[in-house]
């Protein structure tokens, strides 16, 4: 349908594709010399982080027609939507509101009219203390040894944050053992008990729903460890949960008191921010974790208030749209370079592919373009030895975001310069390449002949024209960590509203959850039900296999 926002939208589009279809024909080496104020213009600060988008494939009238597009299709509304509390998750009938759960005290914050900043400080202030007690011995286990290690359970949304978090941040203080469990592969449960004791083993269920198969199975399993271990009065005090739903937590047996409640306006994917993050929270000590909160709520403010210009979240949106769309390529690697956030890529996969892997728009039409991308990754330097051969030479271009840190305390003082050399390397290779004409005179100066070097040239040619965003923190702390989480939830965020689609909902992954729990039924010896001729002989085969 024609209206004049459509025909602002659909303006906006075309003059990305013009834009892209340009782009081709400009490597982006020799953008910098056609446009002096490239660097400038693509390098911005936000909450302590340094974006660089000028290695990037657009040009700055590419950027320009990205910033049009962001305004045509109401990002700022929808922003100001968001922050307000309004019902952005409509399928679900919520608001969606983490930035409230990081919002310093004293906010007055409201999810759809209903003030929610006084019963997020209350939940605060509750973390804190089972944070604070078990950490100065004040809350005990059941037979007066003080917890040493924390047991957290959870899978998803209820698991990668809290996960990526202690790992990221637990040399500030890792006198505390916290390990998680999320498969309901017993493999997982069985190696992350090996060598813990109940009697100083704090165990801390989390799921939104209370429902998920995997978290069940895995707190069932937990639970009947300490029980074996201190019986069923003392097994309770080394229990709690963490719910949207406590209601089916205390239902599960936690004592009531060891419930911490969030909220249903909390995405799972967004919820590290809330009680979620209750065992890094004492695990690191909850100031640390305040940390973490405040550098969120910077980068918040950041989203909130700096022109689209040199908003980063809508800019690192910009640069994934103008691949996506603009360019169709179809994935995108993630690289941490910094071992401690090497679960940063199966942290952004669920952000990204749950929130915005979708072909139906918030209007229930097939969306007019393509939605999310692949993402994958691994810590830098480790992937360079793994996939980068297909990032530098592969026939796909694959865009890289590449994180790195000016300083680092660990380890040996010129291990960090060695790690920064290759993050730069990378980027300026993937973008430099290397033409067959150099290649050619290298071989010919080693003296092979000219159908060796025929054949050994092309082979040695790096393309080169590879685009790389580059996200710059001083150093690896809670706050650079706390930005940089919230900057790519704000990203997946612009780039929802754009694609016109509903970024909080995750109906795709309910079908195979509900055929689980029927087929768990058959394997366990209830009646077989119709299936395709591969899953009945499989059922048949597996039945009763199990054990
Ligand atoms: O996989 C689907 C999902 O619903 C995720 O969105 C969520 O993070 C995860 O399951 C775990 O859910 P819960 O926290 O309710 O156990």
């Amino acid at each position: 349908m024609s209206t004049p926002a459509a025909d602002r939208i659909a303006a906006a589009w075309d003059r990305l594709d013009r834009a892209a279809a340009s782009s081709r024909l400009t490597p982006i080496l020799d953008r910098f010399a056609a446009e002096p104020d490239r660097l400038a213009r693509l390098t911005v600060e936000a909450a302590g982080l340094t974006l660089d988008l000028a290695k990037q494939s657009w040009s700055l009238d590419g950027l320009d027609a990205v910033l049009e597009l962001v305004r045509a299709s109401g990002v700022e509304a929808a922003r100001d939507g968001l922050f307000g509390g309004a019902i952005v998750n409509r399928s679900e009938g919520r608001a969606v509101l983490h930035s409230a759960l990081r919002a310093p005290d004293g906010s007055d914050l409201h999810a759809d009219g209903v003030p929610v900043s006084a019963e997020v400080e209350a939940g605060r202030h509750r973390m804190r203390a089972l944070a604070d007690g078990v950490r100065d011995g004040t809350i005990r286990g059941a037979t007066g040894n003080a917890f040493k290690a924390i047991l957290h359970i959870g899978i998803g949304g209820s698991d990668l944050g809290p996960r990526l978090v202690w790992e990221a941040l637990k040399p500030l203080d890792p006198s505390i053992d916290l390990r998680f469990v999320a498969n309901v592969d017993g493999a997982e449960i069985v190696q992350a008990l090996t060598g813990l004791d109940p009697e100083t083993t704090l165990v801390i269920a989390v799921s939104k729903t209370f429902t998920t198969l995997e978290t069940l199975a895995n707190a069932e399993a937990a639970r009947d460890w300490l029980r074996a271990g201190l019986g069923e009065d003392g097994a309770r005090l080394h229990f709690a949960a963490v719910s949207a739903a406590p209601e089916r937590a205390v239902a599960f047996g936690v004592n009531p008191d060891r419930v911490f409640a969030f909220w249903d306006w909390v995405g799972g994917r967004f919820s590290i921010w809330s009680a979620v993050g209750l065992s890094c929270a004492v695990a690191l000590g909850y100031d640390v974790f305040q940390r973490f909160l405040e550098g969120a709520a910077a980068m918040d403010r950041h989203f909130a208030q700096a022109p689209l210009e040199a908003n980063a979240p809508v800019l690192l949106a910009g640069a994934h749209l103008f691949n996506r769309n603009g360019l169709g390529r179809a994935a995108r690697a993630v690289v941490p370079y910094a071992q401690r956030l090497r679960l940063l890529p199966a942290f952004l996969q669920q952000l990204e592919m749950e929130s915005n892997g979708k072909q139906t728009g918030t209007d229930g039409r097939p969306v007019a373009r393509p939605t999310a991308t692949v993402v994958f990754g691994d810590a830098g330097t480790n992937g360079q030895h793994a996939f980068f051969q297909l990032l530098h030479q592969g026939v796909d271009v694959i865009p890289v975001d590449l994180v790195g840190f000016a300083a680092s305390d660990e380890g040996p003082a010129d291990m960090h310069a060695k790690l920064t050399a290759n993050l730069l390397a990378q980027a300026e290779a993937l973008m430099i390449g290397r033409s067959e004409a150099d290649v050619r005179a290298e071989l010919t100066a080693k003296g092979l002949s000219p159908a060796e070097i025929d054949i050994l040239a092309p082979q040695r040619t790096f393309p080169g024209n590879r685009p790389t965003s580059l996200i710059l923190g001083e150093r690896l702390s809670p706050e650079t960590l706390g930005a940089l989480l919230a900057l790519y939830e704000h990203k997946t965020f612009v780039e929802g509203v754009i694609w016109g689609i509903n970024s909080f909902d995750q109906w795709g992954v309910e079908l195979g959850k509900t055929l689980a729990v029927r087929l768990l039924d058959e394997l366990e010896g209830g009646s077989r039900r119709a299936h395709d001729p591969s899953t009945t002989a499989l059922v048949a085969r597996l039945a009763g296999a199990h054990r």
